[in-house]
């Protein structure tokens, strides 16, 4: 047993409480590499944001469940070497689908974890939600749970339509449960492809899709429904059409890839939304540097020569969502 309180690691109960008393949200960017890791901790301590570090299923299948951890106590050693004394640093498991695998990060160095019971029958999404929960409390870990259903294909997290969050459950399931935070549905989805052509509406001067907007009706409806209580976006990558078209430049093929606005998501930052999810923008940043960086230099073959500049683009973007979209800077 690891208790992530001994890697100088925090749960998310704080960052929430501040998050939404102050109206931000915090950034949860996946990670599964070392660059990864590096841009994320460096933008965080150069604009002193808190920050959740989270680990999908299909990060511990890639790097490895241990060496994220490890990778995540590197994470607040290497905050501190960067003059940053106090990091607010959260390891997060990202979209867990079983009690058991809820446990082993817990028992692991873990100190916040989803359930991600999305797609069960509402009463198995409760029980299972809350046997996470017991077990989570008892460590001082928190819980994301998720209700409602994202529309998207990506990897582990599938499904082919979305089932927005109906707000007459949110009291019942949150009580019953006992979470700490809820993911919920209101028009996000995973992945570089969030709409199809036929959802959108073209913009007229530069041909790009303009995606249908995200259901603040059903937000605030929530909000009303649990004043104050931390809500969470899923799939919030806003697919930045300049990455697109890099990648797209230097031999990519994503065609018509669209994510969300980031004006929307600066307005549900500044409600009870206290969690954003971003981990396509990532992706998007790296191969776009990675692709120009090797078209440019055909002759160079050591990573470290065009992975700097893909942890470069990376760091850039995770600084931009910081300030410029969530509002989470200076507020160590
Ligand atoms: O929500 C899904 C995340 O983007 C993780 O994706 O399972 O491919 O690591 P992944
Ligand atoms: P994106 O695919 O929009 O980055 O969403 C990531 C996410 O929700 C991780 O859980
Ligand atoms: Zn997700």
């Amino acid at each position: 047993m690891t208790s992530y309180k001994e890697l100088g690691l925090v749960n998310t109960r704080e960052m929430f409480k501040k998050a939404v008393a102050g109206g931000y949200a915090i950034p949860a960017f996946n990670f599964n590499t070392m660059e990864q890791m590096q841009a994320i901790v460096q933008a965080a301590v150069e604009t002193k944001s808190p920050v959740i570090m989270q680990v999908s299923k299909g990060a511990r299948a890639y790097a490895n469940g241990t060496i994220l951890r490890y990778m995540a106590q590197g994470a607040v050693e290497y905050a501190k070497e960067l003059g940053c004394p106090n990091p607010q640093i959260a390891l997060h498991l990202d979209h867990g689908d079983s009690f058991e695998i809820c446990k082993e990060c817990i028992d692991n160095g873990f100190s916040s974890v989803m359930f991600d019971g999305s797609s069960l029958p509402y009463e198995e999404n409760i029980a299972i939600t809350k046997k996470v929960v017991e077990y989570a409390h008892a460590h001082d870990v928190t819980v994301e749970a998720e209700l409602g259903v994202l529309a998207g294909v990506e990897d582990e997290v599938s499904s082919a339509v979305s089932h927005y969050t109906k707000p007459e459950e949110v009291i019942d399931f949150s009580t019953r449960s006992g979470c700490d935070s809820l993911a919920i549905s209101i028009g996000t989805s995973h992945g570089a492809y969030k709409f199809t052509p036929e959802q959108c509406t073209r913009d007229p001067k530069t041909g790009k899709l303009v995606p249908p907007p995200l259901a603040f009706d059903i937000l605030h409806a929530i909000e009303e429904k649990l004043p104050g209580f931390p809500i969470v976006l899923h799939g919030s990558s806003s697919v930045p059409q300049d990455e697109v078209d890099t990648i797209n430049r230097y031999g990519g093929k994503l065609p018509d890839a669209v994510g969300i606005p980031e004006e929307q998501l600066r307005e549900a930052s500044k409600s009870a939304v206290c969690k954003i999810n971003i981990d396509s923008d990532s992706r998007l940043a790296m191969t776009a540097a990675i692709r120009k960086y090797l078209a440019e230099n055909p002759g160079h073959f050591d990573p470290r020569q065009y992975l700097k500049p893909a942890r470069e683009n990376m760091k850039k973007m995770y600084i931009h969502k910081i300030v410029d979209v969530l509002g989470s800077n200076d507020k160590l």
